[in-house]
């Protein structure tokens, strides 16, 4: 009875140091869930990381890639990053507003960046800083901004001039910006989750949208739309976020590789991004299934003069302050 009891007590014990040893080899586990499909510039980044971030932990972090709103669509996947069932996202900067960081919105004002460089030294610079600041306060970590680039608007008649949008319903990202956008363009914005996007094409819940050609290729949404304005009136990009409680709980050590591993997917994202919708564009194009259209400087003039009320519109939404900065800093520090 007695060698009973000590081989199962010693049986115990080894069980326990086994499962501790497993437990401190058991890797941690990183789930980055997204919205897009895996051959954009955003699934190229998450997938980058995930390379680059086993490899330089030796293993010791495992992150799991969940594309094309597998596990979460728009509004849940910010929740479930606040609970802790998903550790890192990278929503557009369109979805901020939701969750009270409304500041994020000045990346969707119409015509606010000149160009890429101007778009860095924003996020490069104190504004860019200040939003993430904001971040902290609903739990949330912001580890880098990623590029996906400038927006194209699609419908099945061709959008020359802006009287062209009046009563089209339109699908925009949740964010009270874009939806002035719309608005001022006489159209009828619809909130709609990315994934949801292009069935709402086929069956005319929505009649058309904006976004990068990187987006509307590899969702195939020029399959249904018969027309594509390049307009270049606005932008898309990302912030890359984690559960503040869950980043600041690891090991220091490990904490330092991944914010190697994410600053070099940072460098790769924003590399790719402009190949990837130029190849986009090219891609939809000899598709022969949608005609893409050119603006003339007459009508890229009537867009931006029906557009322009929308930045004075939202001041009080974004900030006066916020965009003020944020033009400060676009041009590079001098008004
Ligand atoms: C959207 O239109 O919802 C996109 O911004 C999705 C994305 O994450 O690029």
């Amino acid at each position: 009875m007695l060698t009973l009891t000590r081989r199962a007590l010693a049986a115990g014990t080894a069980l326990m140091l086994l499962s501790g040893a497993a437990l401190a080899q058991a890797p941690i586990v990183i789930k980055f869930s997204h919205v897009v499909a895996p051959d954009t510039p955003k699934g190229r980044g998450a997938d980058k990381f995930k390379e680059l971030a086993e490899k330089y932990t030796a293993g010791r972090v495992k992150v799991e890639v969940y594309p094309n709103s597998q596990l979460f669509k728009d509004k849940e996947e910010v929740e479930a990053l606040q609970l802790g069932a998903v550790q890192m996202l990278a929503p557009s900067l369109a979805k901020f507003g939701p969750l009270g960081a409304k500041e994020f919105e000045v990346f969707d004002l119409p015509y606010i960046l000149p160009d890429k460089a101007a778009l860095r030294r924003v996020t490069d610079g104190a504004l860019g800083k200040r939003l993430f600041d904001k971040l902290q306060t609903k739990g949330i970590t912001g580890l880098a901004y990623w590029d996906n680039g400038f927006k194209v608007m699609s419908a099945n008649k061709p959008l020359r001039m802006p009287a062209d949008f009046r009563g089209l319903k339109m699908r925009i990202q949740s964010s009270k910006v874009l939806e002035a956008e719309f608005r001022a363009l006489g159209a009828i914005p619809q909130v709609m989750a990315f994934s949801e996007v292009y069935q709402g094409m086929q069956t005319g819940v929505v009649d058309g949208s904006e976004n990068t050609p990187s987006n509307m290729y590899t969702q195939k949404h020029h399959e249904v739309q018969k027309y594509i304005t390049l307009s270049d009136h606005g932008y898309i990009g990302y912030a890359v976020i984690t559960n503040k409680k869950f980043w600041d709980g690891l090991p220091a050590e490990i904490r330092a590789e991944l914010d190697k591993a994410m600053t070099e997917a940072t460098v790769y994202a924003n590399e790719v991004a402009d190949k990837d919708n130029a190849e986009a564009l090219d891609e939809m194009k000899k598709s022969g299934k949608t005609t893409l259209i050119t603006l003339t400087a007459d009508e890229k003039a009537a867009w931006k003069a029906a557009l322009e009320p929308v930045t004075a519109d939202m001041t009080k939404r974004v900030g006066k302050d916020v965009i003020e900065e944020f033009q400060k800093e676009a041009k590079g520090g001098t008004q």
